[in-house]
């Protein structure tokens, strides 16, 4: 299980994380919604000890990772794969090599590196791709790609910022049915964030709603569409009234 307990982070004078608590249950796949800007990626990042919190502590079982040192950190990471929001490859790399980067760290031979990427690309639908450059590749194929670097190394977490941002409608729905399939055939607890309520709906067992630095509301997709919550309502009809009001600095 992993605990958010009270997680504060400002960045110079933007307050963005006000006091997060979470819990993640073992092999759920849990989905964090709420408008661009008000900390999702943050909050990520902080679960998987990419970033420090200003106040506040998170646990991974009994684990507390906040006061980690980096090597146990870096044994602490080797738990996640993360899809980060654009997919992030090396462009410089072939699709096989960014699938294969982060094993070269965890003492696999050669043999079995290809095996795990040919497996990996495999699961992702992408099989024999290894040689194409990320700049021959679609989008959706990135994200693929990026998706069998996050698994490569069978962690017990993944993390998936904005999965389907940007796909066509098809594309977004194999890659719902990618993540349902690897929750369902690896076990791994999902993290997930999305603006894509169509996807959060499918694939997650619980969404969180984030509004204003602090986690307002946690339900089921059922229980998230018969919301009481002014803010979850406004949220989720993708309305320009109610109590949500657009800073208008934004944009
Ligand atoms: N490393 C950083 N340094 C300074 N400010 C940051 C940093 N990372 C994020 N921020 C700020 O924190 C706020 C939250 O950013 P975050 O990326 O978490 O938003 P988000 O909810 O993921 O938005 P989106 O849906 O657009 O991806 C933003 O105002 C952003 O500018
Ligand atoms: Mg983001």
């Amino acid at each position: 299980m992993i605990k958010v307990e009270d997680l504060h982070k400002t960045f110079a004078e933007n307050y963005v994380l006000r006091g997060v608590n979470l819990e993640i249950r073992d092999g759920e796949t849990i989905t964090i919604i709420g408008g661009s800007g008000c900390g999702k990626t943050v909050l990520l990042k902080h679960i998987v000890g990419l970033l420090k919190p200003d106040k506040g502590k998170i646990y991974i079982n009994s684990t507390e990772i906040t006061s980690l040192t980096e090597h146990e950190l870096g044994e602490y990471q080797k738990k996640f794969g993360y899809l980060f929001q654009g997919s992030a490859l090396f462009d410089s790399l072939t699709a096989g090599e960014n699938v294969a980067f982060g094993l070269h760290n965890m003492n696999f031979n050669e043999k079995l590196i290809k095996k795990k990427v040919s497996d990996c690309l495999g699961h992702v639908g992408l099989s024999g791709v290894e040689d194409i450059k990320p700049a021959e590749l679609s989008g959706g194929m990135k994200k693929r790609v990026a998706l069998a670097r996050a698994i490569a190394y069978d962690p017990e977490y993944i993390c998936y910022d904005e999965p389907t941002t940007g796909l066509d409608p098809i594309m977004a729905d194999a890659i719902n049915e990618l993540i349902i399939h690897l929750q369902k055939t690896l076990k791994v607890t999902s993290i997930v964030v999305t603006h894509d309520l169509s996807s959060a709906y499918k694939i997650s067992n619980r969404i969180a709603m984030l509004y204003d630095g602090k986690i307002i509301t946690l339900g089921s997709p059922e229980e998230i569409k018969k919301t009481s919550n002014e803010y979850v309502k406004q949220f989720i009809t993708g309305s320009i009234n109610g109590p949500i009001k657009l800073k208008l600095k934004e944009f």
